[in-house]
């Protein structure tokens, strides 16, 4: 049988400087969907990589003597050494200086214009530097500054290339209250208060002022201007409109594309009228997430309150993070990025299981007893061992509901809650059961049910911890 397809994927983030924790969490919650996915069988495409062209970046590589390219270049590998040492297992990344890249957004940009949803115009506004980011006066702070980073605007102008918004409109605003593809739902009021009920703006897609974006091929004095050349990566890196790939049919519309709340906008309006205008099928969700913060606002680069990923592996090791992301998005934990949570939650979920784990061994060493020898006798069991696998079940079954609509954070305290039941409840009353001598029924049972309880936990948490639940597995599975 064919396996069904699924696609999943993170936003291409910026290389203007290196990665920081805030990227790692988008990233790794994908990883664990993707994981998930590709367990029950399906043919998954997870795609991450960067959007590198932009002022920011020209100037970085200034600043540095080096060119754009180069500059980029080394932040890549950085990109890349982090993710594989939080185990993330993306399929594909795309890089946005990638020739095959080019190619389609050149042809997009050509076919919006020539149907007449790209026209020339002359840009006023607010511009962020920092943030890379034009604002309009009602969108400033209080103090007249970027309501983003909170630093100085500048008045700037030029003439550039808009792409026409309002006749997608409507259409936007039925997709984002009438259908699941915002998740949470709950969202869409602000996007449609704040942004369609107003009218839609025409979107800026081009620029005169720099020279490091990909030039516009009917017009080379311009160059195309961030969302154009940044939304494209999902379908360009599935080889739409160029020859480097040819799984489009297969892989588009995209499952989910998740990103946190600083680019709802981007992808619950301007990626769907793009496509719109396209005439191609829209992705069939967009799982936004809120933010880490640190000091209460949030992190990142631009604001140089941004944690070292590759500090905090050393301190505290990939799996403990990734925990520590999947609770701490939870709407019943604080947000803020705290080394001290990272090691709570290590504590109360990995260590929990892991003990367990190590009680189990102990024991089955101490009896030579081999699980593989035996099997659950349901009728044969006490009530406890009856009790603990229906919690399992149901456990196992909240994990999947969870992780199959991008509930992370449910998932992970369905995980959470089974393991304090199994350590704290059922084998410390089970503790007398192992001690007990030969091999009695009981004895077996007691064995048998925490065997299938690890093994099982263990199983529905890899996609979450991927490294410790592999050894306890392999080791259960494999070698007793
Ligand atoms: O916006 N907490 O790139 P970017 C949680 N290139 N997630 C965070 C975070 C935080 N403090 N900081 C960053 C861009 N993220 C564009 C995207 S997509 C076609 C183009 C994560 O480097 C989160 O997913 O600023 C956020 O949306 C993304 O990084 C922004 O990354
Ligand atoms: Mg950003």
């Amino acid at each position: 049988m064919e396996k069904k397809p699924f696609y999943i994927t993170t936003p291409i983030y910026y290389p203007s400087g290196n990665p920081h924790i805030g990227h790692c969490y988008t990233t790794v919650a994908c990883d664990s969907i993707a994981r998930y996915r590709r367990m029950q069988g399906y043919d998954v495409m997870f795609l991450t990589g960067t959007d590198e062209h932009g002022l920011k970046i020209e100037q970085k590589a200034a600043e540095k003597g080096v060119t754009p390219k180069e500059y980029v270049d080394e932040v890549v590998k950085t990109f890349k050494k982090l993710w594989s040492y939080m185990n993330i297992s993306y399929d594909r990344y795309i890089r946005t200086t990638d020739d095959y890249h080019i190619e389609t957004v050149q042809k997009i940009f050509k076919a919006l214009y020539d149907k007449g949803y790209i026209y020339k115009g002359e840009y006023k506004g607010k511009y962020c530097t920092p943030c890379e980011s034009f604002w309009t006066e009602s969108q400033l702070d209080e103090n007249g500054c970027c309501p983003e980073c909170h630093r100085e605007v500048t008045e700037a102008k030029e003439e550039a290339y808009f792409f026409k918004m309002s006749p997608f409109a409507e259409r936007i605003e039925k997709l984002l209250t009438e259908t699941d593809y915002l998740q949470p739902k709950t969202r869409a009021t602000e996007l449609v208060n704040n942004f369609i009920k107003p009218g839609l703006e025409d979107l800026c897609v081009s620029r005169t002022t720099f020279k490091w974006g990909i030039p516009v091929t009917f017009d080379d004095k311009h160059v195309v201007y961030v969302w154009i050349d940044a939304l494209s990566n999902y379908i360009s890196a599935l080889g739409f409109w160029n020859e480097q790939y040819n799984d489009f049919d297969k892989f588009w519309p995209a499952d989910v594309h998740m990103v946190a709340k600083d680019i709802m906008r981007f992808h619950a309006i301007i990626w769907p009228a793009m496509l719109m205008a396209l005439d191609l099928p829209l992705p069939k969700h967009l799982a936004v997430h809120g933010w880490i913060t640190f000091n209460g606002q949030k992190m990142s680069k631009s604001k140089g309150n941004a944690v070292d990923p590759f500090d905090a592996l050393e301190t505290y090791g990939a799996d403990a993070i990734r925990w520590y992301f999947y609770t701490a998005s939870a709407p019943w934990i604080p947000k803020k990025f705290s080394g001290k949570l990272v090691l709570e939650g290590q504590r109360k979920f990995m260590g929990t299981l892991w003990n367990t784990y190590a009680f189990f061994v102990l024991y089955a060493n101490i009896d030579n007893f081999d699980a593989t020898k035996y099997s659950l006798e349901y009728d044969k069991l006490a009530v406890m061992d009856k009790w603990i696998l229906s919690k399992l079940n149901s456990a196992v079954a909240g994990v999947d509901e969870c992780l199959s609509n991008y509930k992370i954070p449910e998932a992970a305290k369905y995980l959470q809650e089974f393991v304090d039941d199994l350590s704290n409840w059922y084998v410390r009353r089970s503790r007398e059961r192992f001690w007990a001598k030969g091999m009695e029924q009981d004895k077996i049972n007691a064995y048998m049910t925490l065997y299938t309880a690890l093994v099982t936990i263990s199983k529905a948490a890899a996609p979450m911890i991927p490294f410790m639940t592999e050894d306890i597995y392999r080791n259960l599975v494999c070698s007793i």
